[in-house]
């Protein structure tokens, strides 16, 4: 087990590399690579698997669902409610369409996928009558800004949110400014998203990035495994990069084992800045 983990609870630490699952479910011929890379990935102590009711529309939950089989209770399960679903009867249904999509009767993380109509009073209400329930074991949210949080944590009972899911890669450092460092304050972990940069500022390029690349062949390592162990250089920080092949999810978990020096982290500074003020946060 690794040394590089994050702390949801006392009994919940996990490898600060998960596995996410945007793009999977979308065609029926890399299905069968889809759930084998999601089993690699479980081998191989990446327990955090990160899914939502919109990856194609329910099929990627259908695979993360195929990859657990008889292994459930191995995976830290989150998935994710859309905005228009988050409060009420509607809340309980799309829950109960994503645990039967999944082949579970339980999420260990259900997140608000982005801010919509409802309040946070409605969306926290029902997050905690779904846990009353046992089909949730903890709530988060995810693409909230570092005001939104300040907003969610004067509401009654928004303090119980166990997790920020916000974009965060080498060229998009927003976080750095203000959100981050207070999620860390508060002792929440963030998940990190598009960690290889598939979305978010400056993307294009910077797996094939000179700067990075030196770096990597210094560590025997590839571009995406510096960048996965940049995003997890601090702690409370877990990156859930999405990998449809074997390949690439050994890649991944390989980076848990890779530091970065101060050398490198300054040459990595000095081609992509921390951010000098407030930016709008980036979203995929
Ligand atoms: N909350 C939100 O609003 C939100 C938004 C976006 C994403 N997410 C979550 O975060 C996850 C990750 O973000 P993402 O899917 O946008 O992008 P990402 O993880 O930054 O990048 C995924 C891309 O990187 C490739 N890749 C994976 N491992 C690699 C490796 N070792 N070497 C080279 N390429 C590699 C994948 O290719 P292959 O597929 O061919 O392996 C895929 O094309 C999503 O899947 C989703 O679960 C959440």
């Amino acid at each position: 087990m690794t040394d590089k983990q994050v702390i949801f609870t006392q009994q919940v630490r996990l490898p600060a590399i998960g596995q996410g699952t945007w793009y999977m479910g979308e065609n029926t011929s890399r299905r069968r690579d889809e759930v084998a890379a999601l089993q690699a990935g479980l081998d191989l102590g990446l327990r955090l698997i990160d899914t939502a009711e919109m990856y194609a529309d329910g099929a990627a939950e259908k695979i993360v669902g195929e990859a657990l089989n008889g292994r459930r209770d191995e995976a830290f399960l989150v998935s994710k409610v859309y905005p228009w679903n988050a409060g009420g009867q509607k809340a309980i249904a799309a829950c109960e369409g994503s645990l039967r999509r999944l082949k579970t009767d339980y999420l260990d993380l259900y997140l608000l996928h982005w801010m919509g109509d409802y309040s946070f009073e409605e969306t926290i209400e029902v997050m905690e009558t779904l846990i009353g329930q046992g089909k949730i074991r903890r709530w988060g949210v995810s693409n909230l800004d570092y005001d939104e949080m300040q907003a969610l944590w004067q509401v009654a009972g928004g303090r119980q949110c166990a997790t920020n899911q916000v974009l965060y890669h080498l060229a998009s450092r927003g976080i750095e400014y203000d959100l981050l460092p207070w999620c860390q304050q508060q002792q929440m972990p963030v998940m990190a998203y598009s960690p290889l940069a598939q979305a978010g500022r400056l993307r294009s390029g910077l797996l094939t990035h000179s700067v990075i690349n030196d770096i990597a062949r210094a560590h025997d390592a590839t571009a995406a495994q510096i960048l996965l162990a940049w995003v997890i250089r601090q702690p409370g920080v877990i990156a859930i990069p999405k990998a449809a092949s074997v390949a690439h999810v050994e890649q991944n978990a390989a980076a848990l084992e890779i530091t970065l020096s101060t050398d490198e982290l300054r040459l990595l500074d000095q081609a992509w800045p921390a951010p000098a003020g407030k930016t709008v946060l980036d979203m995929a």
